[in-house]
Parts: structure tokens; C-alpha cells; sequence
């Protein structure tokens, strides 16, 4: 039995004109998750570019780890010997592991798929690697992360429709494998839902799951293969309809999203948990997310701009710099540039999904949302 208590997800999606929109908790080994939650992604043990002392500071619920890039570089065996993820990163909150799936489709070259699984080549030092059900799983052990993903193959965001539900059967049938797995006692596992854009493959699919579900639960329910490519109007249509139709007593996670904007809109569709390299890459590229909207620091208007990246951010980078002195370094090509840049996009982010369940909390959500969005078309000081 799995110690992860998301069956006793308390969800409060009551709340005046929020509709589908809820704040929930659940409880891991390390630490409660309060939803709605943007997870920051450290995918090879490293949310890049800042410590986990400033990552606390940020304070997502959770944060991202991928069973692609640890598994071959240094490798899950070594991580275990070495006490597991947490420890290995000196991160003791909770965790989440992508199962590999997708990055096995966006780096590997050479894939072979297979009913038993995927052979490629590895990115790292072109060796040839091997990723089933089982083996994602067998990693996502031995690091010991909180939740894990089972492995899903990730259909490119365009793929015809007969070809996508090859590949979705596929996933059903990987997900049986996967459910058979064992898990150490403070994991939990999280099914990964499939059909691009199609509403009643997505229906289908989640069918197929809760049929394994009713033997044995799933920990919480995810959509994949979003944001792939497709159409965003083709993406928030499925969102619109899909995600009410999970279960409700259980965490909904949209992988890979997503943008402010599609975070807002995820959560009014009642999505619990999202990640995206969005708003750390972004940072190193020195474009700001702010409460009014897109910031480009290379921009030389700010050269000589005594003000914080965004007025209403109390992070520690606008709480201490000045958009000039941000300017400069990244002018410079400066590490600390890329430092003080993640720690204000992803205290943004992670912020904005932490004023969000407040503001439902609350019971003024609707409210809330449009402020934020009414704040993102303002032309920035
Ligand atoms: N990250 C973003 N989308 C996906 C997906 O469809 N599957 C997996 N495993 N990870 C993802
Ligand atoms: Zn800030």
C-alpha cells in the first residue's frame, strides 16, 4: 500500500463562480502539497542555476526529477548507494519523476519502439540504452522519489488519428505493466493520460485506466502529450472538457505546461499540478515574467531603471536589485545573472499558483483571475 494519502485528497472546489477550479492537500513522506502547485523543474538533481537554500525560499510543493537523465547520468545504482534523490540534491521536500518517456522521444536518436519497450541511443555518450514500463520504474525506485510517473509513449502533437490509438493501446498496456510494479512504501504512482487533441480517445484512454485503477489505485491522474505542437485553441478545448472528468478526489497534473496564462487557465479547468522548463529557461534568457506581463532585460530601456524586476514581487532578487544592475549582469554574460533571473521567474510562478489557491480559498477567485490577466495586457513601467 502506498503511504502517499491522495485518496484523501481534500479538495475545496466549492467556491462561488470558480467552477471546476479547487484548492486541494495532500500528504508525501517529505511534507504536505498544497494545490494549486507549479513544480520547478531539476532535471538532471539540479533546479539549474540555484541552490536548494534559494529554491526553499521560492517554496514550490514539489519539484520535478527526470528517470531519463539520472538513470544514465550517474545513474540510478549510484544515486541509491548514495541515500536516494533527496539526499544525493539536498532537497528534502517532495519529489516528482517523469517517467521517460518523453525525453526518450525529444533527445534519444535511434529509437526503436517495441511491445517490450524502447531501445535507443543514449544522448550522453551515444551507448545503447533500454527503457520498459519496468526499468522506468526500477529507476524512479532507486532514486526514491515521492511520485512516479508510469512510462507513456508521447505521440508528436500532429500524429493521425489511427497511428495516435496504436500508440495510445500501446501506453494502456504499458500502464498494466507498470501498476504490477512495486513501489518502496512511501511512493506513489500516477497514470499518464494520452489521445492528443481527440476527446474521445482522452475518454477512452481514461477508461482503460480506471479499469486497472479499480484493482489496484492509481496515487493521482496525468495529461500528457499537450502542448506538443498543436493548436493552443485545440489544447484548452480538450482541457475544457477533459479535466472535470477526472477523478475529483484525486491530483490532475498537466504535464509540461506551461506559460502564466495557461497555468490560469489549466487551474479554472480544475488542474491540481503543472511543471514547464518554461519559466527557469526563460529566466536564462533573460526574458522576465512579471505580474504585467513579458519583460526583455536585454532590452536597453532598462539600463538605467532604478526599479525591481516586477513591483509586486517580494523575491529576494527584487527585494535587493535593480532592473540596471540585472541588466548589466546579464549584458555581461554574468552566472548570477542566470541565478537572480530563476529565482524571480519561478518565485512568479510558483507564486502565482500559490495566490491562486488562496484566492479560492478565499472565495474570490474570479475575481483574481481577472485581475492577473487584466495585469498581463498592461504596458509594463
Ligand atoms: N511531459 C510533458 N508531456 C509529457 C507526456 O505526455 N508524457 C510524459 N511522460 N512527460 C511529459
Ligand atoms: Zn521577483
Amino acid at each position: 500500500m502506498s503511504s502517499i494519502t491522495t485518496r484523501l485528497f481534500a479538495v475545496r472546489n466549492e467556491s462561488p463562480g470558480a467552477g471546476p477550479a479547487r484548492a486541494g492537500r495532500f500528504a508525501t513522506a517529505h511534507g504536505e502539497v498544497l494545490t494549486p502547485a507549479f513544480m520547478p523543474v531539476g532535471t538532471q538533481g539540479t533546479v539549474k542555476g540555484i541552490t536548494p537554500e534559494q529554491l526553499r525560499e521560492i517554496g514550490p510543493q514539489v519539484i520535478l526529477g527526470n528517470t531519463y537523465h539520472l538513470g544514465l547520468r550517474p545513474g540510478d545504482g549510484l544515486v541509491a548507494r548514495l541515500g536516494g534523490l533527496h539526499r544525493f540534491m539536498g532537497w528534502d521536500g517532495p519529489i516528482l519523476t517523469d517517467s521517460g518517456g518523453f525525453q526518450v522521444f525529444s533527445l534519444a536518436s535511434l529509437r526503436k519502439m517495441t511491445e517490450e519497450g524502447v531501445t535507443f541511443q543514449s544522448h550522453v555518450d551515444g551507448s545503447p540504452q533500454f527503457l520498459s514500463p519496468e526499468r522506468s520504474l526500477e529507476i524512479q525506485r532507486n532514486l526514491g522519489s515521492d511520485i512516479c510517473m508510469a512510462l507513456d509513449e508521447c505521440p508528436p502533437g500532429r500524429l493521425e488519428r489511427p497511428k495516435l490509438e496504436e500508440s495510445m493501446a500501446r501506453t494502456t498496456r504499458w500502464l498494466a505493466r507498470s501498476r504490477a510494479v512495486p513501489l518502496r512504501t512511501h511512493q506513489g504512482l500516477f497514470a499518464i493520460n494520452q489521445g492528443g487533441t481527440h476527446l474521445d480517445l482522452r475518454r477512452r484512454h481514461l477508461a482503460e485506466a480506471l479499469e486497472l485503477d479499480a484493482k489496484t489505485p492509481f496515487q493521482g491522474f496525468a495529461v500528457g502529450g499537450l502542448s506538443v505542437g498543436e493548436p493552443k485553441e485545440a489544447m484548452n478545448a480538450v482541457l475544457a472538457e477533459f479535466v472535470r472528468e477526472l477523478p475529483a478526489e484525486r491530483p490532475r497534473y498537466l504535464m509540461g505546461v506551461g506559460t502564466p496564462e495557461d497555468l490560469l487557465f489549466g487551474i479554472e479547468q480544475g488542474v491540481d499540478l503543472f511543471d514547464c522548463v518554461l519559466p527557469s529557461r526563460e529566466a536564462r534568457h533573460g526574458r522576465i515574467l512579471t505580474s504585467r506581463g513579458k519583460l526583455n532585460l536585454k532590452n536597453a530601456r532598462h539600463r538605467e531603471a532604478d526599479l525591481p524586476l516586477d513591483p509586486d514581487c517580494g523575491c529576494y532578487t527584487c527585494r535587493t536589485f535593480s532592473r540596471a544592475y540585472l541588466h548589466h549582469l546579464f549584458r555581461c554574460g554574468e552566472l548570477l545573472a542566470f541565478t537572480l533571473n530563476t529565482i524571480h521567474n519561478l518565485s512568479y510562478t510558483v507564486g502565482l499558483t500559490r495566490a491562486a489557491r488562496q484566492a479560492l480559498l478565499e472565495d474570490r477567485f474570479p475575481a483574481f483571475a481577472q485581475t492577473a490577466r487584466a495585469g498581463w495586457m498592461t504596458e509594463e513601467p
